[in-house]
């Protein structure tokens, strides 16, 4: 090869790795694992009421998952903000949430510890729940 393709494929490979670089930091904006509490929550707009039919889905999640998930799924220092990225419902879908509910969660993304089972809400309980929470992540944009 003469130096000057030499040249010119080292610069080709420069341009795609950093491409690769930029692509790899903003494909899913958190992992989790290595920014537990210190990544900022992203705020769900209240400038939307919340629509009647999601009423007892809210009054059920401030029942049975506020107190570590926060107002609005937003997050305190006993549990994660649910409106945020990683649970989204590519990330998360609707069954993960029953499962949460059902059996707990062994610490994996985030320092606060595990979650454990919660009593006393059936699986149509929950599906109001997250009917309630997928609301909130789409006023905030997150899908
Ligand atoms: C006692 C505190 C606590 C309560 C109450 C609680 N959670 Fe959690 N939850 C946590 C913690 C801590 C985690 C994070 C575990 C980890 O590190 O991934 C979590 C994680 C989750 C996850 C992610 C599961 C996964 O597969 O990664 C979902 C979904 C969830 N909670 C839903 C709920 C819902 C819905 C409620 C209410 C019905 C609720 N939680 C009540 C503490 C709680």
């Amino acid at each position: 090869m003469k130096p000057r393709l030499i040249w010119h494929t080292t610069k080709r490979i420069m341009i795609g790795l950093c491409c690769m670089f930029f692509l790899g930091c903003s494909e899913n904006g958190s992992n989790a694992q290595s920014s537990p509490a210190s990544s900022p929550t992203i705020l769900a707009s209240t400038e939307k009421p919340l629509p009647a039919e999601l009423k007892e889905g809210e009054t059920k999640f401030n029942t049975f998952c506020s107190q570590c998930h926060g107002p609005q799924g937003q997050g305190t220092n006993q549990g994660p903000p649910l409106v945020h990225k990683i649970y989204e419902p590519n990330h998360h879908a609707d069954m993960a949430f029953q499962r949460a509910v059902a059996q707990g969660v062994r610490a994996h993304h985030w320092k606060f510890g595990n979650m454990p089972k919660i009593e006393g809400m059936v699986p149509e309980d929950v599906s109001q729940v997250i009917a309630y929470i997928r609301w909130l992540q789409r006023q905030a944009g997150i899908f």
